[in-house]
This record gives C-alpha cells, sequence and structure tokens, in this order.
C-alpha cells in the first residue's frame, strides 16, 4: 500500500488578525495529519516558530516510516524486524535507494556494481597519510568523501541523470567501506590492505582492517545486521544535513561528507562512542548504577544517560530491541564475556524504573548496545560512529534522491524570528567605550 491518502478534514482554521484563513491539511499514508502552512506568510504575514523542528514536518517522504509512540519503524513499508531477519545490508540499501526490493538479476547486478569499487584515488589515499595518527577517523572520512569530488567531475554536475545517480550510490557505497578501514589502518600506522572481491560486504571490510581474510560468517552477519538496523532514519540531524547542503545542489560527494560531520556529533551517532566510554567509566570508577543515574538526573551536572532517550521514540527503539537480543546472540557464539554489557543491562534496568526516566519516556535507544556488539566483533571505539555512517550511507543517497527528482524542488531555507538590537548607528573604532 502507498500513496498519502487525502482524508478527514480538508482545512484547518486559523483565526488571526480577526480573519479566518483556511490551511489545507495533509494526511500521509499511516494517517499521520500536518497542517501546510507554505502559505501562511504570504497568507498573513506570519511565520511559525518551531525551534528544534520539534513540530516541523520538512517534506513529505515515501522512505521510512516511524511511530516513536507505538515503536514502529519501516523502510519502504517493511517492518524493521522482518528485514533484520530475513534482508541483507546491501538489498536494504537497494530497497531504500530505489523504492522497491529487487529482482535477482538486479541485485546481483547492485552488488557486483558497488563491488566494482574496490579502490580510492591514489591521491585520497595520499591525504590519508598526511593526517595524525590520533585524527578520529570521523574526520578522516568526511574529509575523504568531499575530496572524492576533485577525482569525479563527472559526477559533480548540477543535475545528475539516472545513470549518474546509479554509479553515485554503487561508488560512494564501495568507496566508503575502503576509506573507512583505511582511515583505521592509518591511525594503527598500518599498510593499506587491497580490498578483496570475492569477500561480502561485511568480510572484505573487516579484512581491510584487520588483515584476517577468514572472517567468522557469525561476525560478518551480525555487522551486516547493524548496518541494516542504520540504514534510513527519517528526518533526523545528519538525514536534514543531507537535505538542507543538497537543496542548494551542492554536489553528490559535498552533499553526504555533510550528513557525516551531522552524524558525528555525541547527541547523534557520536553517541555509540559515548555510551561505551560511559560504560568504561562506570566500571572503572566503580559507581553504583544509582550513584551514576543521580548524577545524569542532575542538570547542572552537564551528563546524560548516553543511549537514553530520542527525539521521536517515546517508547522502545525497536532497533534497540533487536540489538539488545542480537548482542546476547552475538557475545555467547563468539564467546565473548564483556562486563560492559552486564553494567548496560543493569543500568538499563535500574533506569526503567526510575521516576526521572519514567516520566519523561526515556528509553534505550539505538545506541546503547550496539558498541558492546562492535566492540566483541573486534571493532574499535573510535570507529563506532563510522559504522553508523556507513550503514546510514544508503539512507542519506535515498533521501537526497528523493528531494530532487520531487516536483517543486525549492533549497532548504527556514526563517527566523530576528530579536536582535534595531536601532545601531556605526560608531568609528577609536570613540567606542
Ligand atoms: C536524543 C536526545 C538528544 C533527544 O533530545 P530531545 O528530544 O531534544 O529531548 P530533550 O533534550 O528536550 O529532553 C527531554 C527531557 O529529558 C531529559 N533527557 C533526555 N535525554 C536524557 C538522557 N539521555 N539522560 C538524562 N536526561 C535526559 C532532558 O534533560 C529533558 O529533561 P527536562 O524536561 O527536565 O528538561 C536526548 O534524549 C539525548 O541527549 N540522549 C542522549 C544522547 C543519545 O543517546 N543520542 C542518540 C540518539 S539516537
Amino acid at each position: 500500500m502507498s500513496a498519502a491518502q487525502k482524508l478527514g478534514p480538508s482545512s484547518a482554521k486559523l483565526r488571526l488578525d480577526d480573519k479566518d484563513i483556511d490551511l489545507p491539511i495533509f494526511i500521509g499514508s499511516e494517517g499521520e495529519k500536518a497542517i501546510d502552512v507554505t502559505k501562511l506568510r504570504a497568507e498573513t504575514g506570519y511565520v511559525t516558530l518551531d525551534s528544534g523542528y520539534m513540530d516541523t514536518g520538512a517534506c513529505t517522504s515515501a522512505i521510512t516510516f516511524l511511530d516513536g509512540e507505538l515503536g514502529i519503524l519501516k523502510y519502504r513499508g517493511y517492518p524493521i524486524e522482518e528485514i533484520a531477519e530475513k534482508s541483507s545490508f546491501l538489498e536494504s540499501s537497494y530497497l531504500v535507494f530505489y523504492g522497491k526490493l529487487p529482482s535477482e538479476s538486479e541485485y546481483k547486478a547492485f552488488v557486483q556494481r558497488i563491488a566494482s569499487f574496490d579502490d580510492i584515488p591514489e591521491g585520497i589515499k595520499q591525504q590519508i597519510k598526511c593526517f595524525p595518527k590520533t585524527a578520529h577517523p570521523m574526520a578522516v572520512l568526511s574529509a575523504n568523501l568531499v575530496s572524492l569530488s576533485a577525482w569525479n567531475e563527472d559526477l559533480c554536475t548540477q543535475d545528475l541523470n539516472k545513470d549518474q545517480k546509479d554509479t553515485a550510490i554503487a561508488q560512494l557505497m564501495g568507496q566508503i567501506k575502503v576509506m573507512a578501514a583505511y582511515a583505521y589502518r592509518h591511525s594503527q600506522g598500518k599498510d593499506f590492505i587491497k580490498s578483496d572481491k570475492s569477500l561480502d560486504y561485511c568480510s572484505d571490510f573487516v579484512y581491510m582492517m584487520t588483515g584476517d581474510k577468514n572472517v567468522k560468517k557469525e561476525v560478518a552477519k551480525a555487522l551486516d545486521v547493524l548496518l541494516i538496523l542504520h540504514v534510513d532514519h527519517e528526518q533526523n540531524c545528519s538525514t536534514s544535513s543531507v537535505r538542507m547542503v543538497g537543496s542548494s545542489k551542492a554536489n553528490i560527494f559535498a552533499t553526504i561528507s555533510a550528513g557525516v560531520d551531522a552524524l558525528w556529533g555525541p547527541l547523534h551517532g557520536g553517541a555509540n562512542q559515548a555510551v561505551l566510554e560511559m560504560l568504561q567509566e562506570i566500571k572503572d570508577s566503580g559507581k553504583g548504577y544509582e550513584a551514576f543515574l543521580a548524577e545524569v538526573k542532575d542538570k547542572n551536572s552537564g551528563s546524560r544517560l548516553m543511549g537514553f532517550g530520542h527525539r521521536v521514540y517515546k517508547n522502545f527503539d525497536p532497533r534497540a530491541k533487536i540489538i539488545k537480543v542480537a548482542c546476547d546472540s552475538v557475545l555467547q557464539t563468539l564467546g565473548v564475556q564483556d562486563p560492559l554489557l552486564d553494567i548496560a543491562k543493569g543500568l538499563e534496568a535500574v533506569a526503567l524504573k526510575d521516576e526521572y526516566f519514567v516520566a519523561r519516556k526515556l528509553y534505550p535507544n539505538v545506541d546503547f548496545y550496539s558498541g558492546i556488539i562492535y566492540r566483541a566483533l573486534g571493532i574499535p571505539t573510535n570507529m563506532f560512529t563510522v559504522m553508523f555512517a556507513m550503514g546510514r550511507l544508503p539512507g542519506w543517497m535515498a533521501q537526497w534522491k528523493e528531494m530532487v527528482e520531487q516536483p517543486g524542488f525549492k533549497i532548504c531555507r527556514p526563517r527566523q524570528i530576528y530579536t536582535g538590537d534595531t536601532h545601531n548607528h556605526y560608531v568609528a573604532i577609536k570613540d567606542r567605550k
């Protein structure tokens, strides 16, 4: 089922300055309701004010649906639970980007095309080597992605045609894996390892990072599921950044690099690294859960329970539920015993009963357990957010493609309400107090 329906009232009445205005109502295919304010300023002189975009629908989109109250997430109408169990990262990437599950031949061609982008330009390899070894791999990744524009002028034209878009998704998915692995190798002072096309996507990534070709199938599968869970999440901070930057018709490499930058922040994708650091700190300090939670509840402490809370989910994040189960199973399969998993579980149990978290509907999010799996799989902490970026890339690409292909495409440009000084006059510097 698809297509937004026009159900219910067709307009909302707004009374403003003794004038009645009709604002169209838009109802999405899952029943989400919106008041269309695109003509509000022209008709009334007013704009809407919504800092943090708490109640703003910035676009219509047919890619991902999520219901934060019920804890539902679907890619192109398919429940995340089904996709995580039955699909693969590359297939779900195809699904979000092209809007349908691929046929066998379409899938094979897509996988082969991604695998054909198994190397990066020599100049980018040199660029990686110029970074200090202590550089965060997200900095290296972001710089590398935008640098790709210098080697791919053909994909930097203003409006890409279908073939160019097909190339862009395959190329970026192939090359992000190489760049991510090489950023890590460099941080370890190790030589780069050539990608091996005979390996599946995740095994090849682990191989390029570690040099071990015998990647356990459980490890590759667990990584694949983690990537699936990160593929898209509608208009989050990094995706909105991608749409914002892409709306200026910046090239696709600059656009995706902007997504990586937004993702890096600890309130967004950077939270997975922050969770691990927090769990480690609890372990090292020997602080009890109650004492730690008292700290995060104290607004003056400046600290938060990382991996908890979400702008949209006011219930369990369905991805967190899948990851928690996967976490137990991966650690058991690999025979890993991680005291940080016990701390995470203990912390979660106490927090979920704590009035502060209950009243604010704060539940574990996707980042709460993902770091523990990454750790068990041998992925170092500073690579966690890079893994998130690899997973989210197809979502960013799909959202960008949808935006540029939508009729009535416009540059994104919010308004503001000015609150500064109004009547200043210039004073020469020598006369200023
Ligand atoms: C995700 C997040 C940024 C959402 O923020 P938001 O929608 O703007 O919600 P707010 O920051 O307004 O939080 C609402 C209330 O819950 C509290 N809160 C939210 N997340 C909290 C957390 N993780 N720990 C402690 N308190 C938290 C806020 O202090 C605020 O309390 P108040 O109403 O008494 O002022 C926020 O929950 C957070 O910082 N979580 C930790 C970082 C994280 O895991 N990010 C990954 C998201 S996938």
